[in-house]
């Protein structure tokens, strides 16, 4: 079920599919809720899945200036309690939903039972790319999405070309171009100040499954594999056949990840 829900002042658009210990699904950037079509489907038949858009992209309004990733962490944990959610969740999030599950995790522990990383980074930005974001986000602001998905495009599949990657990539592309510039430009903004969390990783305490694309060149394998290393309950699982949106791009192994994970942990 798709529904609409009001906290704090933020009007939320929300997947909440099925019943059983809740699996929230946390979007990468820029995209929304639908980049896990393949997981709703799948593990609505034995979770209650929450798969929100965040703070002003998808359908969710409230997109501010810049909002910080702990200032996500923070909507998820009021928008958990709105809906009622049953603790603890799973949490799974791709990529910027990564960097939110970090903050989730130290600020929110209350609600945590086990972690799930997606093509994701534990470091911080370089000073470079930090200022490159600011420079995108102000580009934004003033001329829309499309700036950011000719910059992200290139960086997001595995490299070879098949007739489904086209129609994915086409898919994503829309997802770009349709979310709202205000809300790109505040997460570029959010994420260039974002932490570097590699010393708070042996201390995270959960059945951690780290996930990666093969291709990943945004949090290439080597980097994730880093810190499945670090954390000392976590497995590492590598994709084939996909690069950074690999719940997209090979649905199939990455529920097979995600199932095992499921049914070996508690
Ligand atoms: C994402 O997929 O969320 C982005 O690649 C995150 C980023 O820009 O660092």
């Amino acid at each position: 079920m798709l529904r609409t829900i009001d906290v704090s002042g933020v009007r939320y658009r929300v997947a909440d599919e099925g019943t059983g210990p809740v699996l929230l699904l946390v979007h990468g950037f820029p995209l929304n809720h639908t980049m896990w079509s393949a997981q709703i489907e799948e593990f609505s038949e034995t979770h209650r899945v929450i798969a929100p858009d965040l703070r002003g992209f998808g359908g969710t309004d409230g997109a501010l200036y810049a909002v910080s990733m702990e200032r996500y962490a923070d909507d998820l944990a009021e928008l958990l309690d709105a809906l009622q959610a049953d603790r603890p969740v799973i949490f799974c999030g791709l990529s910027m939903g990564g960097y939110i599950a970090w903050q989730f995790a130290a600020r929110h522990p209350e609600w945590l039972g086990r972690l799930i990383l997606c093509d994701t980074r534990a470091a911080a930005d370089s000073a470079e790319a930090a200022a490159n974001r600011l420079k995108m986000a102000d580009i934004v602001s003033k001329e829309g999405p499309e700036p950011v998905a000719w910059a992200m495009m290139p960086k997001l599949f595995a490299p070879v070309v098949t007739p489904q990657q086209q129609t994915l990539a086409d898919l994503v592309r829309k997802m770009v171009l349709e979310t709202d510039p205000v809300a790109i430009a505040a997460a570029h903004r959010g994420m260039a100040i974002r932490p570097d969390v590699t010393s708070l990783l042996p201390n995270l305490r959960f059945p951690t499954l780290v996930i990666v694309g093969e291709h990943d060149v945004i949090s290439p394998p080597q980097e994730m594999r880093t810190i499945a290393d670090a954390i000392p309950q976590a497995r590492f699982v590598q994709i084939p056949a996909a690069g950074h949106l690999a719940p997209m791009e090979n649905p199939a192994a990455v529920n097979r990840a995600i199932s095992d994970f499921l049914q070996t942990t508690r």
